[in-house]
């Protein structure tokens, strides 16, 4: 959550416009969406990263939240895209995203992504395994093309994360691990294959990470793989991809990360080893997501139904959730909320927030203090809701999903448009 700003309404205001009103003008749920600040975090990386150390990438992990508006505020601050199915290569193409800056993951990328990717000239491919290594190359071949890849290797970490968004394990579908036999063949192979150009390797730790205790964790692990491969191989990798997983502020008590709390002390050792080992500096990617968008967006709800259950606690039920947001259900995932129209008001009643699913688990705050006059017909505000939210939405009970609105120094205007009964019969034959 970002501290919040109040109008003299008493309404809640959100990259400069009044939320209360947002909600009426584009109905709720709503994706608020505040491209200043996607363009505030873009320009922290430029600048305490990109800016300050010479041969460094930054790719945006579309997974986060993709739209073609989001892809062309992102591409404007000069980061590239790290993209993970057909579709999203698709969506960034669309939004004229260069393919060149494209990272494409993923650890079963099917025949139709390898080559719907290879022919649209996407940057690079992040190679997950022996398979898809064998299956790019021969596609690469038949189209004539060489096709850049770094290896994506698990460093046998165990992080510091929900266990879903752990990657890092020797136990993990992600990666070769990082020592052994099939690393070496994966690589030997890479090495051989003429259509293949190795560029080197790939590691990503896990997800809402705090701290850098992980990365600097896998990082030793990562260098003295590349020693190893340089001395087995004779290859010297020209890029290094350290992929995202930078913590933000979910809740009060959580603290703001900065990107340098993490690019910095890697940087270091990166530097420090490459010129131990008398080595060229590779090119350092990143791969934030959630650290962009993350506390770009809120959502805006109408509070419906409030029941109290005398002795145990007051449910206040919005017009989404799970569908909307399945981050709750998914990895307890915590939020913060105001009543937008009373964000003056002290909030000093707790209720327990749920949605409108057919389903015990969907609630999306157990314990939230909000002003004791919330009532029915209120716009409830939650924070912090910009990444993993409208990216993982479905259709649960057949919930439309919400409009997304992006926001700019007090304008708003449409993005995605809501989604209509009739959008949801649309595919059925
Ligand atoms: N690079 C790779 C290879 C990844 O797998 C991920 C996230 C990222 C970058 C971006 O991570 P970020 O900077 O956003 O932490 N749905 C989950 C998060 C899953 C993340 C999966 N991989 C959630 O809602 O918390």
């Amino acid at each position: 959550m970002r501290e919040y700003e109040v109008n003299n309404r008493g309404n809640l205001v959100f990259g400069g416009c009044d939320t209360v009103a947002l909600a009426k003008e584009y109905g709720t749920p709503l994706y608020v969406i505040d491209e200043e600040y996607l363009r505030a975090k873009c320009r922290e990386i430029r600048e305490t990263f990109l800016e300050k150390y010479p041969n460094t990438k930054a790719v945006y992990a579309s997974k986060a939240l993709q739209t073609l508006e989001v892809c062309r505020v992102i591409k404007e601050e000069g980061l590239g895209f790290d993209t993970v199915s057909g579709g999203e290569v698709f969506t960034a193409l669309k939004a004229g995203v260069e393919p060149e800056t494209m990272v494409f993951h993923g650890n079963n990328k099917t025949l139709d992504e390898i080559e719907f990717a290879v022919k649209n000239n996407v940057g690079r491919f992040v190679v997950d395994n022996e398979y898809e290594l064998e299956n790019i190359g021969i596609i690469a071949k038949k189209l004539g093309k060489t096709v850049k890849v770094q290896i994506r290797i698990t460093p046998g970490i165990d992080s510091h994360t929900h266990e879903y968004i752990s990657t890092a394990k020797i136990d993990s579908k992600f990666g070769v691990f990082c020592e052994g036999e099939t690393r070496d063949s994966i690589i030997g192979k890479a090495i051989d294959n003429p259509s293949i150009e190795l560029m080197g390797f790939h590691c990503h730790v896990g997800s809402q990470l705090m701290d850098n205790q992980d990365h600097m964790m896998a990082l030793p692990i990562v260098l003295n793989m590349v020693k190893e491969v340089n001395e087995r191989f004779g290859f010297a990798p020209s890029e290094l991809n350290l992929g995202g997983g930078f913590g933000i502020r979910y809740v009060d008590s959580e603290q703001e990360t900065r990107v340098a709390d993490f690019t910095d002390p890697m940087m270091e050792e990166i530097n420090g080893f490459f010129a131990e080992n008398k080595l060229p500096v590779p090119t350092i990617y990143i791969e934030p997501g959630r650290w962009i968008a993350g506390n770009a967006g809120i959502t805006l709800y109408t509070v419906g139904s409030i029941k109290e259950i005398k002795g145990i606690k007051t449910y206040l039920a919005v017009d989404g959730g799970m569908p909307d947001n399945p981050r709750k259900i998914l990895y307890g995932a915590e939020y913060e909320a105001v009543t937008a129209n009373r964000a003056a008001v002290p909030a000093n009643k707790q209720f327990s927030i749920v949605g409108k699913c057919c389903e015990s688990g969907d609630v999306l705050i157990d314990k939230c203090n909000l002003a004791e006059n919330t009532v029915s017909g209120d716009i409830l505000a939650v924070f912090a809701t910009g990444a993993y939210n409208y990216s993982m939405a479905s259709n649960y009970n057949r919930v439309p999903r919400p409009a997304l609105v992006m926001v700019k120094s007090g304008k708003a205007r449409l993005s995605v448009r809501r989604e209509t009964y009739e959008d949801m019969i649309l595919r059925e034959i």
